[in-house]
């Protein structure tokens, strides 16, 4: 019998989510936006044949009614593989709301104890296509990591674009970075979608740097190792109440600041699935028509190192759920 590819499985969630939250692209209501998200994919869940448990979700039970960590998703029937659950069911939140480049909705899968349990904190990170693997190192400057980068790809670090998250906190990266003559290019959101952007050969981009989520480091490993790409990274601590939240996440004797490989991120065979809310530089975003709608995804996994684009139709009158109305009978407006 041919071996279940679970990831073809998981693209539904994501186009769920994804559906569901493109309908409120560029009203301005970022939790809005991001509640059509969690609903459509938790239901999208149930009919997963899978007994999985969220360990990066939506946060803890407490502040998440749903996909929080520890939460049980999937049918979970006797013979249903065990599976943790790395998600974001909109990941670019403010893109989404406020009609920018690059939302998605993500999932990575693994068999259990694959992925670090990332604390919500953030985290350092240098990332890079197949080329860099290896030869990245978050632990020496920029500077280094492109001269690095470029001569791994017998090319000069002018011939290289860096992606940055513009925020105030990478103001001394992009002066180094700019100073070593490489471009950049400056993104609002979304890094997981820019650490992925390394990987493809027609993106243009070379290199990510930057500081941006922890669970999202864990996101873009899972899709690096699919893709054959490298990430390190290295949580940051702020203060205090960060130190303690990663050792509650990841156990009093961890090394709460060791260099976190890609393998540390994420490791096994990770299936990876992601479909566009709106478009970016790797997928299109959702688009409605009379009746109906089209998603763009991508599909992969590790052990294959298949990755598949699939572009699929989805008609309301067969999926009522998936229309405006639907949704909005499930949910009061936030
Ligand atoms: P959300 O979808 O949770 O809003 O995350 C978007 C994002 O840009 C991530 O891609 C990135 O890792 C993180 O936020 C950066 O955090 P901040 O916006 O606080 O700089």
């Amino acid at each position: 019998m041919q071996e279940r590819n679970l990831a073809l499985e998981l693209v539904r969630v994501t186009e769920a989510a994804s559906i569901a939250c493109a309908r409120s692209m560029g009203q301005g209501k970022p939790d809005y936006s991001d509640q059509l998200a969690v609903n459509a994919m938790r239901a999208a869940f149930d009919n997963l044949h899978i007994d999985g448990t969220v360990v990066i979700g939506e946060g803890e039970r407490d502040e998440a009614p749903m996909l929080f960590i520890g939460e049980k998703v999937g049918r979970r029937r006797d013979g249903d593989p065990k599976m943790d659950i790395a998600l974001d069911p909109l990941e670019g939140t403010n893109l989404c709301a406020y009609g920018r480049h690059g939302a998605l909705s993500v999932i990575a899968m693994a068999p259990e104890g694959c992925f670090l349990n990332a604390p919500d904190i953030y985290m350092n990170k240098v990332a890079a296509g197949p080329a860099g693997k290896g030869v990245i190192d978050i632990t020496t400057t920029p500077t280094q990591n492109l001269a690095n980068l470029a001569e791994r790809k017998g090319a000069n670090i002018d011939d290289l674009t860096a992606i940055i998250l513009d925020r105030p906190r990478h103001e001394e990266i992009i002066r180094e970075v700019r100073g070593a003559g490489a471009r950049i290019r400056l993104i609002e959101d979304g890094d997981v979608d820019a650490a992925i952007a390394t990987c493809k050969s027609d993106s243009g981009i070379d290199i990510l740097f930057g500081i941006g989520g922890a669970p999202e480091g864990v996101l873009a490993a899972a899709a690096l190792q699919c893709l054959g790409g490298d990430i390190q990274g290295q949580l940051m601590f702020y203060d205090d109440s960060d130190r303690q939240r990663a050792y509650e996440v990841m156990g009093e004797d961890a090394d709460i600041e060791a260099v976190l490989t890609r393998e540390d991120l994420a490791h096994g065979e990770v299936l990876f699935a992601a479909t566009g809310v709106t478009s970016g530089g790797m997928l299109d975003g959702v688009r409605f028509s009379a009746g109906g709608c089209r998603t763009h995804s991508i599909v992969m996994r590790s052990k294959s190192g298949t990755v598949r684009f699939i572009e699929a139709i989805h008609n309301f009158e067969q999926k009522p759920h998936y229309t405006h109305d639907g949704y909005h009978e499930k949910m009061e407006r936030i």
